[in-house]
């Protein structure tokens, strides 16, 4: 099977954006028509969703509020931006997607998996073909992530315990998940990291 709907998944600053513009330069060098979004975000009505997310307090909002945020963000893009590209016969890939909700809402501030995996079947039901998840030292990322100076950096603010444990949660999902979930070492050149998952594909 040929994979068209790919993600990237991680905590903040492993180098998913890095690897989805690289992998997306990869597929389109050999010929495919490749849409590269993101989220939250990826849509125009996404992206407005997105300011209210990544700005402002870290609390802001509750993990159940953002739950329900992130979800109205991706119906949007999968409605505007994922299923035409995926009708139409592209490849799709996105910088992050459902497997960020389960690990940063459903698994940080009480369990609310659960939740979140309702909401998704309700609201959203279907997966990526293909997801890596870029493993990543959580200090080195935490530093890279900060230094962009992005003025999004809600999340990153939560500090380096909340990102230690979102590395366990991605960690976790990759191992439950084996099948669509390909666990990428993220401590390297980055070129090294782009021919491997290149290979992969
Ligand atoms: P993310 O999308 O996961 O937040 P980015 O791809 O934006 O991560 O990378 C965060 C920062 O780290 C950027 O400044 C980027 O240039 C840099 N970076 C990305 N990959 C690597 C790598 N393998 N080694 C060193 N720096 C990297
Ligand atoms: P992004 O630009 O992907 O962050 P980074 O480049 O730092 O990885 O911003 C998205 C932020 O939103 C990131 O901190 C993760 C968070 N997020 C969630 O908490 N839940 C979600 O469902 C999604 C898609 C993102």
């Amino acid at each position: 099977m040929t994979a068209r709907f790919i993600t990237f998944e991680g905590i903040d600053g492993s180098g998913k954006s890095t690897q989805a513009r690289a992998l997306a330069d990869h597929l389109r060098n050999t010929g495919q028509e490749v849409v590269l979004t993101r989220e939250p975000g990826g849509s125009p009505g996404a992206e407005e969703i997105r300011q209210l997310l990544l700005t402002g307090d870290p609390d802001r909002w509750t993990a159940e509020t953002e739950i329900l945020l992130f979800t109205a963000a991706r119906r949007d893009h999968l409605e505007k931006t994922i299923q035409p590209a995926l009708d139409a016969g592209k490849t799709v890939i996105s910088d992050r997607f459902a497997d960020s909700t389960r690990v940063y809402q459903g698994a940080t501030r009480g369990d609310l998996r659960s939740t979140v995996d309702q909401l998704h079947a309700l609201m959203i039901g279907r997966e990526p073909d293909l997801t890596f998840i870029i493993d990543m030292d959580p200090a080195t990322a935490l530093e890279r992530g900060l230094a962009r100076q992005s003025g999004e950096d809600r999340f990153e603010d939560m500090g380096l315990a909340f990102q230690e444990t979102l590395r366990h949660g991605f960690l976790s999902l990759a191992h439950a998940q084996p099948n669509r979930c390909i666990l990428i070492d993220g401590n390297r050149e980055a070129e090294a990291i782009t021919s491997e998952i290149a290979a992969h594909l």
